[in-house]
């Protein structure tokens, strides 16, 4: 693993956006691209670039069962408003949290993935150190799933909703085999909050526990952490 450690999120940001510049104009074509507070200073960077995005494909990590695409509070919607509306894709996939039959279109983000073979792959991680929503205790070698989230999950997206009830109970997500395939991986965390889980990803044993310590066995996986995040690492 390749760490970069910046002073803060919005250097953190810009670092990230310099990366997917580098690849794309090296011939990446498909981004695995993900939602939360982490990704918003690289798409800020994104969008007040001149990068074209016209012959890019896009495939986000997970949306949560229930919600429509233009309910405010989907992953569809984020993506929207943060970076599509405004940098246009070829094409862009976020998994269907509507679709009555969720074990199908599980399977059929598995056919797309495989379809578009992900160039780079955008992650944030969980203070428990989930990836997508690959919760501890997740097997390693599974691929789109439907997943029930944790209380600690619910509580720390909370934020996101007016009541924690209004937060979705589950989700469909990419799972850790579908994200070990990606040629390569960015992954950004910021804050104190989330050095524990940093470390434990860089440093601890690699256990389906702590779902992100995977990426130890990744091949081109880049690190980008403020000195917040970076606070606990050796
Ligand atoms: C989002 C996702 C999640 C987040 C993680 C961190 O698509 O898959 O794993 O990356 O929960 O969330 P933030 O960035 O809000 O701290």
């Amino acid at each position: 693993m390749k760490i970069i450690v910046t002073k803060n999120d919005i250097q953190g940001g810009a670092k990230a956006f310099e990366l997917f510049e580098k690849g794309i104009k090296n011939g990446a074509k498909v981004l695995g691209l993900a939602t939360g507070s982490t990704p918003e200073p690289l798409y800020q960077n994104w969008v007040e670039s001149d990068l074209n995005c016209n012959n890019l494909i896009s495939i986000n990590l997970d949306e949560y069962v229930g919600l429509k695409p233009d309910d405010p509070q989907s992953y569809h919607y984020f993506m929207q408003k943060h970076l599509f509306d405004k940098k246009p894709f070829k094409k862009t996939y976020v998994p269907d949290g509507t679709a009555s039959d969720v074990a199908q279109a599980c399977k059929d983000y598995d056919q797309i993935i495989k379809d578009n073979p992900i160039d780079i792959q955008l992650l944030g991680i969980g203070r428990n150190g989930h990836i997508a929503f690959n919760e501890p205790g997740t097997p390693f070698d599974i691929g789109t799933h439907e997943v029930k989230l944790t209380e600690n999950t619910i509580k720390a997206n909370s934020r996101f909703f007016d009541s924690i009830d209004d937060v979705p109970k589950s989700a469909i997500c990419m799972g850790t085999a579908n994200i070990m395939q990606s040629k390569s991986i960015v992954l950004m965390a910021f804050g104190e909050k989330k050095a524990h889980a940093v470390k434990e990803m860089i440093e601890g044993p690699i256990t389906e526990e702590v779902p992100a310590s995977i990426l130890q066995k990744h091949p081109d996986v880049t690190v980008i952490v403020d000195e917040a995040a970076a606070s606990e690492l050796d």
